[in-house]
């Protein structure tokens, strides 16, 4: 099993040693190999903005550095770690200009049923707006994501008095129960059913059709038109109904806009 850790720090420190510890904790269970991929230190360059990946297709950007591989790494993975520490309130710029450079994923995900872990690590703030940006980037992507650990850093590596070390131990069980979750999901490959948020997120994504030629043919290839879902599941009525009325809602407001002239480009 094949588990590629993508970190956002500029450092091999706290969010590399959460990433190791679940490395051991999840090298208990089975044969596994972990990629450390270090993301500052890949060629990556900052999106130029011209639009062409989400317009035309991603084989026209005219930046040629590592994002294909990261992306080809990604797609081949058993597993996906996303580990960022926060700055400012955020992922590190390093982590979002990733994002950005493979923003066309958000329109043709690739990544459908890849189990997932996110990571955050932090100083004691943001933890929560950190955490959804990167659940809605791995959720776009198709990931199957486990959860997320969001640590207090200070808190869990300087284990100085007796709040600290109840903290430790209620990450630490929280960690174990996430690892063993997603070493079953890898191990015992099976498609999830979707939630809540996952048919939003496939209602909302599906959206982008309706402005763009290639998104249309990439989801029309794919069956994802007039589907449910990305795969065949069982999904129960509430959830069925719920995609329907959302889809139904963004067709609406999608011929509002047609009549006031916006259209599909190609
Ligand atoms: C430039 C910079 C900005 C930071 N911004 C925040 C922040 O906005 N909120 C916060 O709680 N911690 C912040 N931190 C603390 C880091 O998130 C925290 O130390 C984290 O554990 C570092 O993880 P790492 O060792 O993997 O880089 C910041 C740290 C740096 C270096």
């Amino acid at each position: 099993m094949k588990i590629l850790v993508l970190l956002g720090s500029p450092r091999k420190k706290d969010s590399y040693n959460v990433c190791k510890m679940i490395e051991s904790k999840m090298r208990k269970k089975g044969s596994v190999t972990f990629e450390y991929i270090h993301l500052s230190t890949l060629n990556i360059r900052e999106c130029k903005g011209c639009n062409l990946c989400l317009q035309k297709g991603e084989e026209y950007c005219s930046i040629k550095d590592d994002i294909t591989e990261l992306r080809d790494k990604m797609i081949k993975a058993d597993g996906i770690i996303f580990a960022s520490p926060v700055y400012a309130c955020h992922i590190t710029s390093t982590f979002k200009k990733v994002i950005d450079r493979l923003a066309y994923l958000f329109h043709r995900p690739k990544l459908i049923g890849k189990p997932a872990l996110n990571i955050i690590t932090t100083g004691g703030g943001a933890r929560k707006v950190t955490g959804k940006y990167l659940k809605m980037t791995a959720c776009g992507w198709g990931c199957n994501l486990v959860g997320t650990i969001s640590i207090i850093s200070p808190m869990f590596f300087e284990d100085n008095n007796m709040y600290s070390s109840k903290y430790y131990n209620k990450i630490n069980k929280y960690t174990d129960k996430l690892v063993e979750e997603f070493y079953n999901k890898i191990n015992n490959y099976e498609l999830p059913k979707p939630s809540f948020y996952d048919i939003y997120m496939f209602n909302g994504l599906r959206s982008k059709t309706y402005m763009s030629e290639v998104d249309y043919s990439y989801w029309e290839n794919k069956g994802w038109l007039n589907s449910n879902y990305y795969y065949k599941t069982k999904i129960n009525i509430f959830k069925k109904t719920f995609g329907k009325i959302l889809s139904y809602m963004i067709k609406k407001a999608f011929n509002k806009m047609q009549n006031n002239g916006t259209t599909r480009q190609g």
